[in-house]
């Protein structure tokens, strides 16, 4: 049969700064698409990593539905009036749109999707990360599907010898979806040059080359681009259908073992790790560093079965060490160089004024 997983996650508030939502705000979010979902939905989980509540749906209506989008759309709502009633930091930060139309795409929460017919057994990993933008992804995505150094199924699987095709998306572009089709291996090199700068392109769907059929799909909102200035960081969601035809678990898992520096931190406006953590994991050091989990799951007939939590193992305990060293590397230079990102994708106004005014007291000597 044909099934739909999206997930679609938003920052409506939390406790203490952007640091986690409250219990009881991811309860509401919960018992909202519970007692409203009628017979939309074959299953749903609610989750949150950092300030970001994600609900995870599957149901037979194909991505961008309007009505499941809508039910999303008003179990944040709900939330978010709860988070009000709370007190709550950052109260419905997400939901930049008054009224709701056609779907949530451009209206603030993040939205990953993908339909397929199911696998006599179908697992998934689900991934959410917080204070990054969606080219965090960038990097383990090429590596898990293009380097056999990271995949060794790319070189021992027969079912994976024919590579899969990059879908890339240019977010800087606003007119519309900006995208470029690219297959690995032989387009590798030219996948690289693009998603080497993670600001600018964005991994949105991988399809496997051997069965045509959907491997991953990554939300690519940018809040930016949304509101015309800062709003948070997009902080990114992600599905990915593993073994088989497609890389195993552990090999989509090895990559973030990298714990590469991405974009976010602080302000969403620093450079750091991209830690692996548990899941419903909350936000500390310098409002970061950025973080992203993984929960693996099987879809049967529609039905989720219990979350596995995929960073929540020894192994990934020593890799969290490692990220921290690496956060703490790149702070102890503070706001110089690379710690900061570039003017460009400063996320707020203050230093771009500053700079401005400098600007005008500029003498050209002689002059
Ligand atoms: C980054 C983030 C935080 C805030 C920071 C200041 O995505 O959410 O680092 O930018 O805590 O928050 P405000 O401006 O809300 O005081
Ligand atoms: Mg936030
Ligand atoms: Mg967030």
């Amino acid at each position: 049969m044909k099934v739909t997983l999206s997930v679609i996650k938003a920052d409506i508030g939390s406790v203490g700064g952007h640091i986690r939502p409250s219990q009881a705000l991811v309860n509401r979010v919960e018992e909202y698409v519970r007692d409203n979902h009628k017979e939309l939905l074959f299953d749903f989980r609610v989750s949150f990593t950092g300030d970001d509540i994600a609900i995870l749906m599957t149901h037979k209506l194909g991505v961008l539905n309007e009505e499941v989008h809508k039910l999303a759309w008003d179990a944040l709502i709900a939330g978010t009036k709860l988070a009000r009633e709370q007190g709550l930091y950052g109260a419905g930060q997400d939901l930049l749109k008054d009224s709701f139309s056609g779907n949530v795409k451009g209206m603030g929460p993040a939205v990953a999707e993908m339909e397929f017919e199911e696998r006599p057994n179908e697992p998934f990993i689900f991934f959410a990360a917080d204070k990054t933008d969606p080219g965090a992804y960038n990097l383990p995505l090429y590596l898990g599907f293009t380097d056999p150094m990271y995949c060794a199924g790319l070189l021992l699987s027969p079912k994976m010898s024919k590579g899969f095709k990059f879908t890339i998306m240019d977010v800087a572009y606003t007119e519309g979806d900006k995208i470029i089709e690219l297959n690995a291996p032989e387009n590798a090199y030219d996948i690289a040059a693009l998603l080497r700068d993670n600001e600018r392109y964005v991994v949105e769907t991988i399809h496997s080359r051997d069965t045509g059929e959907i491997a991953a799909s990554v939300s690519t909102t940018r809040l930016h681009n949304i509101a015309g200035k800062y709003t948070g960081k997009d902080d990114p969601v992600m599905l990915v259908r593993v073994q088989g035809a497609f890389p195993a678990t552990g090999e989509i898992l090895s990559a973030y073992s990298v714990a590469p520096y991405v974009a976010g931190f602080m302000r969403g406006s620093h450079i750091g790790p991209l830690m692996p953590v548990k899941r419903n994991s909350p936000i500390s050091y310098f409002d970061g560093p950025p973080i992203v989990s993984a929960t693996a799951y099987c879809v049967h007939e529609g039905k989720l079965t219990e979350p596995v939590d995929a960073f929540d193992h020894p192994f990934w305990d020593y890799i969290r060490n490692i990220a921290s060293q690496k956060a703490l590397d790149i702070r102890a230079q503070g706001f110089s160089g690379a710690a900061m990102l570039p003017y460009s994708e400063l996320e707020y106004g203050g230093i771009v004024e500053k700079l401005t005014a400098l600007d005008k007291k500029f003498k050209v000597r002689g002059k």
